[in-house]
Parts: structure tokens; sequence; C-alpha cells
């Protein structure tokens, strides 16, 4: 049996509250997946709805508030000794939005490469290393010459390529993309997702990919989660998603996006009032307040992310009852 369908990554009601000023701030609140290796899940909702934060609670940049974080099998939350975080923060990266702000102005495209590395202690020699960061260059696309360029020198696509090279001279299995071609022109995006692509299939690495774009998760997506106010309110296959949304809200995302099929030809669904504060949630379903039509019960109980049919999960009060 091929192996190319267990599951790399377990995520069981994963929760991180921030506490703040004005009190305990949900920014996730029970979320709950599974990738399987060598897919990408694309994650993707409103600003502030969470997703970077679950992305950073997975590997432990936020400490999460509870939940389970399976790897291979086994819950990372758990690792305490420098031995399994030094494990966790090989096997498990992210690549940042904007490459300019999370890479070191003062440091060439050698040695921001090469530093993961050399953190880690990856290579016992300084040719080794050398070899290897010229290896990574080149399979992400960046030539010899940018060896000695700094950030500032380079556009915004080959800064992405640096950041996704540091993330994979380590040698991850699985990398937490977040919004890593927002910041890019359209026609570059295209480019760096077609690497992401390739790099995924030779190195079969696993990739939770967030973004606020449906269209662009479309393009790299094995599966799709739609995020609202901390929670999943819609996941499935991306192209069951992308055909048969079930939730008000993902119907919305999708009536907004510009490809004829999904968005143009659809009536455009405008959602009345805004998204409610994280610190203060409503207590019946979360998104009662948005639309217009719902049931009476939604205002009073808080709807389960329930599978309506095989593989496919929603979270809406008008799909709990249903059999
Ligand atoms: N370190 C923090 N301390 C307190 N609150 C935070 C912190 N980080 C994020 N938040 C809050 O948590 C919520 C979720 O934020 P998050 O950055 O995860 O959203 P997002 O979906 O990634 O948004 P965007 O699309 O803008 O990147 C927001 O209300 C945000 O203000
Ligand atoms: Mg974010």
């Amino acid at each position: 049996m091929s192996n190319e369908k267990e599951p790399l990554l377990v995520v069981k009601d994963l929760k991180k509250y921030f506490h703040t000023k004005s009190g305990e701030l949900k920014a996730v609140d029970g979320v709950s997946f599974s990738i399987n290796r060598g897919e990408t899940l694309g994650l993707v909702g409103e600003s502030g709805c969470g997703k970077s934060t679950v992305g950073r609670a997975i590997i432990r940049l936020h400490e999460p508030t509870s939940g389970q974080v399976l790897m291979n099998g086994k819950n990372i939350l758990e690792y305490k000794s420098k031995e399994e975080m030094k494990h966790l923060r090989q096997s498990m990266q992210i690549v940042f939005q904007d490459p300019y702000s999370s890479l070191n102005p003062r440091m060439n495209t050698f040695d921001l490469i090469a530093d993961p590395a050399r953190v880690n202690h990856l290579f016992s020699s300084e040719k080794e290393l050398e070899d290897a960061v010229y290896d990574m260059m080149d399979t992400v696309g960046l030539t010899n010459r940018f060896a000695g360029a700094f950030p500032h020198e380079m556009d915004g696509g080959s800064r992405q390529r640096i950041g996704i090279a540091r993330a994979l001279i380590l040698k991850p299995e699985f990398i937490v993309m977040d919004e890593p071609v927002s910041a890019l022109d359209v026609s570059v995006q295209a480019q760096v997702l077609n690497l992401m692509d390739e790099l995924q299939k030779e190195f079969k690495l696993t990739y939770l990919f967030i973004s606020h774009d449906l269209s662009v998760v479309r393009h790299i997506s094995d599966w799709v989660a739609v995020m609202y106010l901390g929670q999943i309110v819609e996941m499935s296959r991306y192209d069951v998603l992308f055909d048969n949304p079930m939730h008000p809200y993902t119907k919305a995302l999708l009536s907004a996006i510009p490809i004829p099929k999904y968005g143009l030809q659809r009536e455009r669904i405008y959602l009345k009032g805004d998204v409610p504060s994280p610190l203060n949630p409503p207590a019946g379903c979360r998104f009662a307040g948005r639309v217009p039509w719902i049931p009476k019960e939604a205002h009073e109980e808080h709807p389960e992310l329930r599978e309506v049919e095989p593989d496919h999960w929603v979270r809406c009060t008008c799909y709990q009852y249903k059999s």
C-alpha cells in the first residue's frame, strides 16, 4: 500500500487564547484537521480570523493554550527535551508573507540560507555547508551570482525564494506557508506557486498553505478549510468545496473571486454587519449576525463542525440536524 495517504499531521481541538488588556482573546478556538503526507491544506478566511495563529501554534512559535498536534503520531506539544525541540525546529518550518521584513538586511543570500543550517549544526565542515547552500540556491531557482546580494538588491520573488531555501535547507517534512505570495506581483505569484508545487513533489513536503485569497489557494491545495472567528466553518477536498460550498460564509467568499465558474456567474453575496470580536464571540452560531436567513436556533446553539457528506464538514445550524 502506498503511504502517500497517511496523515502526517493531525491537529485536534487546538486553542490559542491571548491574554490582552481587554480580556481573553480567543484567536483560535477549537480547530481540528489532518493533512496527508505530501498534500496541502489551504486555510482561508478574512484578516484576523486566526489563520496565522493556527500556523504558529502548530509549530509552537506561539505555545498553544490546549489541544494536540500529532506529527507522525507523536504529540509534539509534549516535546520538552533539547533533542525533541531540535527535531521539531528542523522538521517543521514556516515561510512568511513578507520576505523583506523576515530576512536580516545585513546578511547576503549565501549567509541567509546558511544561517539556519549553522544554528542547527547541520553540517560538519564549511565545505559541506557551502555545497548544500549552492545546491539549495539551484533548487529554488537562484543563480550563483545572487550569493553575495543583499535582500534590498533583489526583487520580491527572489527574496521569497530565499525564504523558501531557508526553510528547505533543514529538510523539513512540514511547512507552514503563511501568505507566501500575497506581497508579490501577480505575475511573480504564479512562478513562486509553481516552485512550491515542484518542491512539494520533489521532497514529498506537506504544506499548510494560509491565504485570505481563495483563488490562490485553489492552485495549490488538495483540501481547503475555511476559517471564521477562530474556528473552521467548512472543510473538504478543494474541488468539492469550490463546486458545492455549503456554508453561507464560503458561498460569500466564493462569489467574490474573479473566476467565471465560481465567482462571476454566481450572484455576489454581500454579508451584513461586521465580524464579531474574538474577545467576546457570540454564544450561538458565530456567523448568525451576518446573514438574513437564519433559523432561530442559530442564536442559541453553537453548531458543531459536522461531516454532512463523506469528507465534507460544515459548521452551520442549517446542517446540524440533517441525517
Ligand atoms: N500576539 C498576539 N497578542 C494578542 N492578540 C493577537 C496576537 N496575535 C494575533 N492576535 C489576535 O488574534 C486574532 C487572530 O490573528 P491572526 O494574525 O491569527 O489572524 P489572520 O487570520 O492571520 O489575519 P491576517 O489575514 O490579517 O494575517 C486577531 O484578533 C489578532 O488581533
Ligand atoms: Mg495572518
